[in-house]
């Protein structure tokens, strides 16, 4: 702070003259009076009241005028500067108030809003279907049973009767674990536990077995690298196709309802002999698509048929390589895809649905906790 300039002539010390102070308290007031907001204050309180504002400034050229003439100024430019300091005061306690009312409209908490209303997450329709499927199962007196998603290439492929050089075996189609020659794989299928389940239950078995399974396909509409399988095995003494087919007809019943018709083409597994890919009736058109001029149906592309997976009994290298006299028992076995099964059985056209995630896709199926 400059100490006071005792050389100026008081009549010359045209800071302290009353139309200078005056034009200073005016413009201070003025400027207080236009401040929309706190911080717009803040700087009208530096510029009209702090150290460097012209009113302090004057007030500093008091000590320069003669004693007879100080007192008559000091009051002068204590009445400006009070006035100043009031306005302040007054302005700062409008605009805090009228903050404190924004602050309370916005950041208001409409307390009578629900709270238990937020939409809660639900299981994935696949999760929902399967458990619906092993349900099936489940209530023909099978037993759930699980096995690892890392698999060994024994339990995988060996066992099952695949031979070393079958094409499933290839990184093309099988994720292995580290290396090839890892002796791991991602199971490409859920067979693997028709193994486990021989080999660590007492016959006879009845297991059905649901899980992720691992392929290397592209996502596009009608596969998905990682996809769910549902696995069945029956062994017992005496079996034979005849039960085959009464287990798959049960299924198709407790799924589809009664009536469908079943149909088993030839065809090749490893660890099945003989084996076969099973076709059930449209549940929609029940197979009137197929007549001439009859309205096309989406859902089996009026093939009349839908297929549903493959099956088959149960090779008896298989039971061998578990400890099961092939003399003794026989079984049956089925696999069938989840992923699959949700699109004929709920019109859904594309596998991308199932595993983006939208809500748009699983709310439809409803809230199932
Ligand atoms: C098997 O995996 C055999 N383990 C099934 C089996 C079990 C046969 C027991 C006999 C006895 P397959 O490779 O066909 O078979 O696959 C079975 C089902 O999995 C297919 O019908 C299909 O529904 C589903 N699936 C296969 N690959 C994919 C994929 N990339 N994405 C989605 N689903 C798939």
């Amino acid at each position: 702070m400059s100490a006071p300039n005792k050389s100026y002539d008081p009549v010359e010390v045209s800071a302290l003259q009353p139309d200078e102070l005056d034009g200073a308290r005016d413009a201070a007031l003025a400027a207080i009076a236009g401040a929309a907001d706190l911080d717009a204050l803040k700087q009208v309180r530096l510029a009209h009241a702090g150290d460097r504002s012209p009113l302090a400034l004057a007030n500093r050229e008091i000590g320069a005028l003669p004693p007879q003439a100080r007192a008559e100024a000091g009051k002068r430019i204590g009445a400006a500067r009070g006035a100043v300091s009031t306005a302040l005061k007054e302005r700062q306690a409008e605009l805090e108030a009228k903050r404190d009312q924004r602050v309370l409209v916005e950041e208001s908490v409409d307390v009578t809003l629900p709270w238990d209303r937020a939409p809660k997450g639900a299981r994935h329709p696949l999760t929902t279907l399967q458990e619906r499927m092993v349900d099936v199962f489940v209530s023909m007196g099978f037993e759930v049973a699980e096995g690892p998603e890392v698999e060994a290439e024994w339990f995988n492929f060996d066992a099952l009767n695949f031979t070393p050089d079958h094409p499933a075996r290839s990184m093309q189609d099988t994720f292995f674990v580290e290396s090839e020659e890892s002796g791991l794989v991602l199971r490409t299928h859920t067979s693997p536990m028709q193994i486990r389940s021989l080999l660590s239950r007492d016959l006879p078995v009845y297991v059905v077995g649901p899980g992720r399974t691992f392929r290397t396909d592209e996502l596009d509409a009608t596969h998905a690298p990682v996809f769910h399988q549902l696995e069945g095995l029956a062994v017992d003494e005496g079996l034979t196709m005849a039960d085959l087919r009464g287990g798959i007809d049960a299924f198709v019943a407790g799924m589809f309802g009664e009536g469908l018709t079943v149909r088993m083409r030839p065809s090749y597994f490893p660890f099945t002999e003989p084996s076969a890919e099973v076709d059930m009736q449209c549940f929609v058109c029940r197979g009137a698509s197929v007549e001439p001029g009859a309205d096309p149906c989406r859902t089996c592309g009026s093939e009349g048929w839908i297929e549903i997976g493959g099956c088959g009994m149960v090779n008896p290298r298989v039971l061998v390589a578990c400890g099961v006299d092939p003399e003794r028992y026989s079984g049956w076995a089925f696999g069938l895809g989840v992923e699959r099964t949700l699109m004929f059985r709920h019109g859904v056209e594309d596998m991308h649905d199932m595993v983006e995630g939208d809500t748009r896709f699983t709310l439809p199926f409803g809230m199932e906790i």
